[in-house]
């Protein structure tokens, strides 16, 4: 039997943009036209009067702009609580202006290069030196990257992530998916000391010195801090190309700064868009006018929800590509605003798929929930419905109709939304245009605005992460890191009192 063939499609846009990538070309987002069709939307409306009891009003996000305008002004001049060891955390702001073209002519260099020699790159990072690069990789490029042939992938290496988690099996798995290719690594670490990000590193590093020799200092980059911890001391001894990760900015404000660029150049993602999109909504997010501000009306939103009790917000997306940007927000809310006994949970969903499963719960369980939906207004591709004979599911009047699957899957975002605010859930739509580089630029800097601001309303520093150390400590401790000897006495005697309940041997 012959394999299947394509016919009734036409060839894949997300292929074909990867491709036009390889050859460098460029969109056109200097252009007027441009802007106007990628453009961030915020939709409020079904935040208002959801529910009988307790609503969110307009009158409540209203009365609460004063706060959120003084909040901009106090973030504008760096004041209020955002030191992180006495560094203001507010570099991510100006770095879009800051970011100058032969910065980035350098890392499209040093990736182009590396490329040449390689057949599979490894980003090497956790959380914020982590989620964005993937989000953004996952958000504009093809489902399967890596199975697709290097012409179709625009040339580019197939790319692969470790270091975010420590499971031993998905390390053994990504090690037979790089055998037998020549590799290059980024490892991503602000501090230099992640436990996670340094093990998968001494594992990949050995295997490429056993390989390569000496010679496999030229396929290492590090990116990290410009004078301290242990991976510039060792970059610095060993060689390695290396980027810097600026003082003020932390990691999940980093996605602009060197720790996501070189992976999405070396992806043949167009950096150059990318800035440009963080310039376009900081430019935006400069207005003091909450009507064309965002980014205000963002904070705003949340902050009143989270003040009439919703504790979650499910972040919807109808997109595969855009399910791991609702994944980033998972990290940047929760990891700034979970802070003495504040914050919204984030809960990043895909629909249809959990509209079958936890959909019920948005629907009619306990009413502590906001939900944003991430809306992809235009697809890559689009398919057509076809008709089958006899109708048996009676779905024949959708390809009458010439309906096709981007329309059903929109409904799958205008269903719920109007169904959910039926049911008592407050949420709005952020509208993004396209699937390109500019609209993710755009969307991460309004949250990164929106985020800081919330710190602001709540009370407290959006730029730390005390409770992230405090599990880094106790897991140093529990692995017998020298330096946390006391800790792990302490641990141990206060588990020892613990009543500690065993179904099995093998429990903890
Ligand atoms: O946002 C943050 O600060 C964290 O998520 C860090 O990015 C994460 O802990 C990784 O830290 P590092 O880059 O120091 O390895």
């Amino acid at each position: 039997m012959q394999g299947l063939t394509l016919n009734s499609f036409q060839e894949n846009k997300t292929v074909m943009n990867q491709m036009k990538r390889g050859r460098k070309e460029k969109a056109p987002y200097h252009t007027d036209l441009f802007i106007k069709e990628n453009t961030i939307s915020l939709d409020p409306t079904y935040i208002f009067d959801a529910q009988r009891e307790n609503p969110i009003s307009f009158k409540d996000v209203e009365a609460l702009m004063p706060r959120v305008l003084e909040a901009d002004r106090m973030l504008k001049k760096n004041e209020g609580n955002i030191l992180d060891n006495g560094v203001p955390m507010t570099g991510w702001q100006n770095l879009p202006e800051e970011i100058d073209n032969a910065h980035l002519e350098e890392i499209k260099f040093v990736t182009d290069e590396l490329s040449k020699e390689i057949d599979a790159f490894v980003s090497i990072g956790i959380g914020g030196s982590y989620l964005g690069i993937e989000a953004t990789f996952q958000a504009l490029t093809h489902s399967y990257f890596n199975q697709l042939s290097r012409e179709k992938r625009g040339d580019a290496p197939e790319i692969y992530f470790l270091g975010q988690n420590m499971d031993p099996d998905y390390f053994r798995d990504t090690l037979d998916m790089l055998e037998g290719k020549r590799i290059g690594i980024n490892v991503i670490s602000k501090s230099g000391t992640t436990t996670e990000t340094a093990i998968a590193f001494r594992l990949i590093l050995k295997l490429m010195e056993e390989n390569w020799g000496k010679d496999a200092s030229r396929l290492v980059i590090a990116t990290t801090d410009r004078s301290k911890g242990a991976l510039r001391t060792l970059s610095d001894k060993k060689g390695y190309k290396s980027f810097v990760i600026p003082d003020n900015i932390g990691g999940r404000f980093s996605v602009l700064s060197d720790v996501g660029l070189v992976g999405l150049a070396m992806a043949n993602i167009d950096i150059e868009e990318f800035v440009e999109g963080f310039r376009r909504m900081r430019e935006i997010t400069m207005s003091e006018d909450p009507q064309k501000n965002p980014a205000l009306l963002h904070a705003a939103i949340r902050h009143a929800a989270w003040l009439k009790g919703k504790k979650i917000e499910v972040v919807a997306v109808n997109s595969k590509s855009i399910y791991s940007v609702a994944r980033w927000m998972e990290q940047l809310f929760p990891e700034s605003e979970g802070h003495e006994g504040h914050g919204m949970w984030v809960s990043p969903t895909m629909y249809s798929e959990k509209l079958h499963a936890n959909g019920q719960m948005v629907q009619e369980g306990e009413r502590n929930i906001l939900e944003t939906f991430l809306l992809l207004q235009e697809y890559d591709n689009t398919i057509d419905i076809p008709s089958m004979e006899g109708d048996p599911d009676g779905l024949n009047f959708l390809s009458d109709k010439g309906v096709d699957m981007n329309f059903v899957n929109r409904k799958v975002v205008e269903g719920p939304a109007y169904a959910h605010y039926k049911g008592g859930v407050p949420n709005m739509t952020i509208g993004i245009p396209k699937r390109n580089a500019y609209n993710l630029g755009q969307f991460y800097y309004m949250m990164e605005k929106s985020v800081a601001i919330s710190g602001y309303l709540m009370g407290h520093n959006p730029f730390i992460q005390p409770g992230v150390e405090a599990y880094k400590k106790a897991m140093f401790a529990l692995i017998g890191k020298p330096g946390y000897e006391a800790k792990a006495k302490e641990m141990a005697d206060e588990i020892k009192k613990l009543d500690r309940m065993k179904i099995n041997d093998r429990c903890l």
